[in-house]
């Protein structure tokens, strides 16, 4: 597993990544008309450029190809998160917020957060995030519950 930096020239992956892992890994969280809102299809790649731009991303890959990638803002909050469905439960998601937290803490950010889905706040558990308050959002029309987590890094 190798683990480097975003490239404008990735975007078309990452997108492809996103919607897959949102339709599959997902799935055992949200109904179809969620997951529609949430990784429409086919994505919008011009709109995705643009969510992207602010953002420190990193990729992870293995000999086959994309496996994840994760995206963050320069405060500490963890953006995006998602791994490949292939590459579930191999350590992916782990060896990213790992990554991400290295670079936070070298650039002196002392608390990390995330808005955890259904499905991903088990894992934020797991790297030592707390849940603050559950929240409902609204996207396209669907309605979403997700949890605000924090992490005091250790900086
Ligand atoms: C949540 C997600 C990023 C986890 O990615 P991953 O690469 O499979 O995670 P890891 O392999 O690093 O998991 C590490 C540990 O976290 C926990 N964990 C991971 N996914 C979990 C799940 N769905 N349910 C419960 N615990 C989970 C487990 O303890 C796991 O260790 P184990 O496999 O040895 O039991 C991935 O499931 C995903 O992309 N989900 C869909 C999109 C999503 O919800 N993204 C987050 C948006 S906030």
């Amino acid at each position: 597993m190798r683990i480097r930096p975003y490239a404008s020239s990735d975007l078309s992956t990452v997108v492809a990544l996103f919607t897959a892992s949102v339709h599959t890994l997902g799935a055992k969280h949200y109904g179809p008309e969620q997951l529609d809102a949430w990784a429409p299809r086919p994505p919008d790649l011009e709109a995705w450029r643009q969510r992207l731009e602010p953002l420190r991303i990193l990729m992870a890959e293995d000999a086959l190809g994309p496996c994840g990638f994760i995206a963050w803002r320069d405060d500490g909050l963890i953006d995006l998160l998602y791994t490949a469905p292939r590459c579930a439960r191999r350590g992916v998601a782990s060896r990213l917020v790992q990554a991400a937290e290295d670079d936070l803490s070298a650039s002196g950010v002392t608390e990390l957060s995330t808005e955890a889905s259904l499905g991903a706040w088990p894992f934020f558990e797991t790297q030592g995030f707390t849940v603050v308050e559950p929240q409902t959002v609204t996207r396209r029309g669907a309605t979403f519950t997700r949890f605000l987590m924090k992490k005091e890094n250790a900086a």
